[in-house]
């Protein structure tokens, strides 16, 4: 949206107007309190990792996210697992009346004291609101629904969502209270409204997953006060988002193993191994091109190893239709899984079981080599931990890992064509 002269009555006022010279002065770093202590941990594990450890006073977060994936439900959950009857949370709705609020509430099964909720759209009357009830956290859902008065143009454009989030930047540092805004995802990937947004907050949170299926992963992919790497892995159940502390069980649960076209990998999600199912299914390709299709991986990378399979092993996939799919909604964009794509593909067509307790971890060169990945000890300890007694990896690392993996067949291999004759026999 191209935002107009006309679009705005008032000038933002981002400092409250000019001030005299001469009323600011720089302070000692040494002397400056660490925030680092006064974080609010948030009881919810899995929030609180993504978070770096706590809500940091005066800080503002942005949750972002499909329709409909279960943003609400995240921060109705977290309001009420930080509501107290001294410190209330405020959670202000423009999208939900009370009742709707109600509703969910009691569908999640809170009942809390201290848990305030406003169903308002004027950013003024929900600041004054906030001054009113001091709350410990403000919630604000979401901020496409928040209107500036000053501001012309409609709720959720760009100016709007702009100058409210700014707006809200500058009630929440001298309170020190943390605010978490819930901002709508355009089909881009992008937060509807102007990218500048994911410039201004101190962190912006996407909570992903598909419709379809039940996990949801809790990604930052900015944080001014802790990593990017890590993850929650949350599924949604009729009582709201459940932690899950498992991922790796929780994603080989349905699994069988007992068919051709299955492997099992592991996956990093930041510093978090997890083990995930890699189906794959080939069928003659019925008229035109040979289709590949691929869900929760990058098409183009299945491509890729679509050609190195048919180049290098020689396997005869030109007119044959190629599926993938990991299992139970994850989305894979690292590479580390490229072995278990291409032995899936390969257990496919030649119809033949990859030993169910085998779990294969590499990257796929062009020539079709095997290359190493990051992590691979804590890889291989994950895949130990569960129980799987094989592990398919590339022959080029020459390190003995230690201890982790005492008690697991380590099969090397040096290229993609000869792990599929170890894998598949
Ligand atoms: N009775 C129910 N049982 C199980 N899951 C439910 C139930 N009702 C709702 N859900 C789940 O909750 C999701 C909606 O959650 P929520 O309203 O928190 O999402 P949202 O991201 O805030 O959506 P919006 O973009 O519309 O604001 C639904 O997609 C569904 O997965
Ligand atoms: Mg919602």
């Amino acid at each position: 949206m191209v935002e107009t002269i006309e679009d705005r009555r008032a000038p933002a006022a981002i400092d409250g107007g000019r001030r005299p010279v001469g009323t600011t002065k720089p302070v000692a770093l040494r002397e400056v309190s660490s925030a680092h202590a006064n974080r609010l941990p948030v009881p919810i594990a899995e929030f609180d990792r993504v978070l770096g450890g706590g809500l940091v006073p005066g800080s503002l977060v942005l949750i972002g996210g499909d329709p409909g994936i279960g943003k609400s439900t995240l921060v109705l959950q977290t309001a009420a697992a930080l509501a107290r009857p001294e410190t209330p949370v405020l959670y202000v709705s423009g999208e939900e009346s009370a009742q709707q609020i109600k509703l969910r509430a009691e569908r999640l099964g809170i009942d809390r004291d201290g848990l305030l909720v406003l169903p308002e759209t004027d950013l003024d009357a929900m600041l004054g609101a906030a001054d009113a009830a001091k709350p410990g956290l403000l919630i604000v859902d979401s901020i496409q629904t928040v209107a500036d008065q000053d501001i012309t143009s409609a709720a959720g454009s760009v100016s709007q969502v702009r100058e409210c989030t700014a707006r809200l930047i500058q009630w929440a540092k001298p309170r020190q209270v943390p605010v978490l805004v819930v901002g709508h995802v355009t089909k881009e990937g992008a937060i509807a409204g102007p990218r500048v947004l994911e410039h201004m907050v101190d962190a912006v949170l996407y909570l992903e997953g598909d419709r379809f299926h039940h996990y949801r992963i809790l990604r930052a992919v900015k944080n001014r006060f802790g990593s990017t790497d890590e993850v929650g892995v949350f599924e949604m159940a009729e009582a709201g988002l459940r932690e899950v502390r498992n991922p790796s069980e929780a994603f080989l649960e349905e699994r069988t193993g007992a068919a051709a076209g299955s492997t099992v990998a592991v996956t990093m999600e930041g510093t978090r191994p997890i083990l995930v199912e890699i189906q794959a299914l080939t069928s003659t390709t019925a008229f035109g091109l040979p289709r590949r299709s691929a869900n929760g991986l990058d098409t183009s990378r299945l491509q890729l190893l679509v050609a190195v399979l048919q180049k290098r092993v020689g396997l005869g996939l030109a007119s044959q239709d190629v599926y993938a799919n990991v299992v139970g909604g994850l989305k894979i964009a690292e590479p580390a899984v490229d072995l278990a794509v291409a032995l899936t593909i390969a257990s496919s067509l030649r119809e033949r079981i990859v030993e169910p307790r085998t779990v294969a971890i590499g990257e796929i060169g062009l020539s079709g080599e095997l290359r190493s990945v990051t992590q691979l000890e804590r890889r291989i300890g994950e895949a130990k931990r569960l129980g799987f007694g094989r592990i398919v990896l590339p022959a080029s690392r020459g390190q003995r890992f230690a201890g982790v993996a005492d008690g697991v067949e380590l099969v090397r291999a040096g290229t993609v064509g000869e792990a599929i004759e170890v894998a598949l026999g």
